[in-house]
This record gives structure tokens, sequence and C-alpha cells, in this order.
């Protein structure tokens, strides 16, 4: 049964207004279980070329108009930015808090899927910030509007100006989504964005269910655990979803997290997690 906290109204709109670009996607057939999500890939035809495209190679993926979407949205039926900002709507709730009063941090926003769900859903700010251009550029294209600012900065090499300038929205709500582990943002850059919200701040992420094994190796358990343990966060929802469909059709199965920033992060947090 699909989830009340799965809701596709938003990116299907959107996709409608979106220039697309892609005339077909290919997904491999001969692809076994074994294959990671980071060594997924599909071949991808444009009016005027057909290619071979990574699905990490984010620029890659960016610069397609449509592709995004129909790639990770429409095939592999992938809900994660409706599913964790209703789950962040639904603990709010819970709490009296209004959305329109959140100033939203969103971290690793690609093309800008998740700062479009907040909108939605009322938000009054929202600023985000990734690592490639090609994520700016594809916001600024198929989503004009929806970000008051965003940043294309490193997390965990922050430029002074950068800081100063996010530090200056006064954010008191992060969010990341689909963007934790695997060559993607590591626990430094998770703890930099803590960093840069306010205290107390809401705090709406996901993250493969595997990556919170005490035994793996991204280090985000480690970390989670610690802020937990050391209350600089306070859990208020934990819970498992199926995230999306992998290539050879299995269910990819995430954690789904909303908790509260209780105190700032400590510069020792950095040192233990570098
Ligand atoms: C799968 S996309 C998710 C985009 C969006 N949050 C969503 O749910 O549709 C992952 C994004 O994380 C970004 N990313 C990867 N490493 C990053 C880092 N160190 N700092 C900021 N963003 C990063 C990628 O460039 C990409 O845009």
């Amino acid at each position: 049964m699909m989830s009340d906290l799965v809701s596709d109204y938003v990116w299907r709109k959107r996709l409608k207004e979106i220039d697309d670009a892609v005339r077909d996607i290919h997904i491999p057939k001969d692809i076994d279980n074994e294959t990671d999500q980071d060594e997924e890939w599909c071949q991808v035809a444009t009016a005027d070329k057909t290619r071979r495209i990574r699905f990490h190679d984010y620029n890659e993926v960016f610069e397609i108009p449509g592709l995004y979407e129909k790639l990770f949205y429409d095939t592999l039926e992938c809900c994660s930015p409706s599913y964790v900002v209703n789950l962040l709507e639904d603990v709010a709730d819970e709490w009296d808090a209004e959305l329109s009063d959140f100033k939203v941090l969103d971290v690793g926003a690609g093309n800008g899927m998740v700062g479009d769900e907040l909108r939605h859903r009322g938000v009054r700010k929202v600023v985000g910030i990734d690592i490639i251009e090609e994520a700016k550029e594809a916001t600024l294209r198929d989503r004009p509007g929806v970000y008051d600012d965003y940043c294309v900065a490193d997390l965990t090499n922050l430029p002074k100006i950068d800081e100063g300038a996010l530090r200056k929205h006064g954010l008191n709500c992060m969010t990341t989504v689909a963007a934790l582990g695997y060559a993607d943002i590591p626990p430094l850059a998770f703890l930099k964005a803590l960093d840069l919200v306010s205290t107390p701040a809401w705090l709406a992420f996901n993250i493969k269910e595997d990556f919170l094994h005490g035994s793996e190796q991204s280090g985000f358990g480690r970390l989670i655990r610690q802020l937990i343990q050391e209350d600089y966060i306070l859990p208020q929802c934990y819970r498992r979803y199926r995230h999306r469909l992998s290539i050879a059709g299995e269910p990819l199965y995430y954690i789904a997290m909303i908790a509260k920033k209780c105190k700032p992060v400590a510069a020792k947090l950095y040192a233990q997690h570098a």
C-alpha cells in the first residue's frame, strides 16, 4: 500500500512545465541485484544523440531537462522529496509549528525538487546549497523562483564569504534528501550544515538504511548516534520506507528522520569525524 506521505502532485505538475528534452530512457536488462547504486547507469536519447549516463554523474543528469524527474521519479518511482517533506509537516503539526515560519537550508539541493515540495507547503524561505554548478543552473532553468538563494560550494571547505551569506538568512531548518553517503555528502559536510542553522532548529533528512548500521563505512551511523547520545539532536521520528527501485527492480530502503537540533555544534565534533 502506498504511504499517505507519498505524493507525486508537485513534481508531475512541474515536469509538465519543463522543456523536457528526453526522448527515451533505456535501462539495461542484464543487471544483477548486486549492482550498487553508484554503479547504476542508463542509455538516454535526446533529439541529437544517445548517450550512456551513470546515475551519480549528476552534472550530466541535470544538463538534460526532464531527465532527473523521468529517470528517478517516473521510471524508478523515487518518492523521497515528498515523503521527507510530508513527514516534516506531520511532525511539525504535532508541535503546533507552522511551516510558514520555517527558513530552510536545503543541502544537496540538486535541481530543486525538495525546495518545490517545501514551497508547496507554505515554507517562507528556502536556501539551497550544492557542490556542482550544474545543479544551480538546472534549478534556475526548471524551478525559477523556488529558492531565495542558491549557493554552489563545498561544505567541507566553505569559503567565509558563502558562510557569512548563508548565516545572514537566519535559517531554522535543514533538509537533505537523497544526498548523504556514497560519493555525495560526507559526515563533515552534514556537521557544517547543522552548524549553519540556528539553535534550536528542525532537521529533516533521509539516508540509506545500511549506512546507519554499526559496521558500515560512510561514518554516518557513528555521527548520528553521537549527535543523539550527546544531545545535539533529539529525534522526533525515525521511519523506514521505500526510497525507490533499483535498476534491477528491487526496493531500496531508506530511513527518513525528523529531529530537533538542541545545542550548537562543538568544534571537537569536526576533529572526531574528519
Ligand atoms: C540525488 S541528488 C538529490 C537532489 C535533491 N535533494 C533531491 O532529493 O532530488 C544529490 C545531490 O547532492 C549533491 N552533492 C553531492 N555531494 C555534495 C556535497 N559534498 N555538498 C553539497 N552537495 C552535494 C549532488 O551534486 C546532487 O545534486
